[in-house]
């Protein structure tokens, strides 16, 4: 059976990775979670110290970075790993998401996991989610989908998930973290968020996750 590229783009914690990673299992596809590696790049310029504005620090940082996933049999788990250390929990933190959009919005950055995630996908057969798939590093992915829910859903989905990782933030602080990176993500130059044209939306703020991974399988069905 032919391979397709499914496309999940969206705002910031609308369930796109857990529907992602869902409907890959189901259809024995890959996932690849491409703002893990946006954060993999923020935890990495956070340490070396990068200028984000001197864009030779920002390209020579680049070269030295190599990141892959790794399925952790014993867990079960998908990891980020970052030059082949396991960084999944420390990407997730807060420090990273407050400065991973102003990190993602540079060029030579986006250029350079465009290119990987490009690779990645080449054999198709995969779920990719972020906020630029179905536009810019797959136009031509058989499903795309745009996620959105309101404000105050997703910032509760995010404290949840942050609280069963031991870290606790009050909601007005995950509001304006979420808004931020909208924001920044909404308006940068290069491959900004957007839904392409062909994209279908996909409102999850009164879904379950076993509806929007059905939803999606749906759609996948009718392009095989
Ligand atoms: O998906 P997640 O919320 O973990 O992504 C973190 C950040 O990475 C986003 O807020 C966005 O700034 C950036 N990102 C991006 N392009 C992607 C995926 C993520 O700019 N394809």
């Amino acid at each position: 059976m032919p391979k397709i590229v499914i496309a999940i783009d969206g705002y910031s914690s609308c369930g796109k990775s857990t529907t992602a990673k869902e409907v890959a299992a189901r259809m024995g596809y890959g996932y690849i979670d491409t703002g893990a590696m946006y954060r993999a790049v923020s935890l990495f310029f956070i340490r070396e110290h990068v200028s984000l504005s001197n864009t030779r620090e920002v390209m020579a940082a680049l070269d030295k970075i190599h990141i892959t996933f790794n399925h952790n049999n014993r867990t079960g788990k998908n990891e980020t790993c970052l030059n082949g250390l396991n960084v999944e929990e420390e990407i997730r933190k807060m420090y990273i998401s407050n400065i991973v959009s102003e990190v993602s919005a540079i060029p030579e950055v986006r250029w350079a996991m465009v290119a990987q995630q490009q690779k990645m996908g080449r054999r198709r057969g995969v779920v990719m989610d972020g906020r630029d798939i179905g536009t810019k590093v797959f136009p031509d992915a058989e499903v795309k989908v745009f996620m959105t829910a309101d404000t105050h859903t997703r910032a509760k989905r995010r404290q949840q998930e942050l609280l069963a990782k031991g870290e606790l933030v009050n909601l007005e602080d995950i509001i304006k973290n979420l808004e931020k990176r909208d924001l920044i993500d909404t308006t940068r130059s290069e491959s900004p968020l957007v839904q392409a044209p062909d994209a279908e939306l996909l409102d999850t703020s009164h879904m379950t996750i076993e509806e929007q991974v059905d939803w999606v399988i749906e759609r996948a069905d009718r392009r095989l």
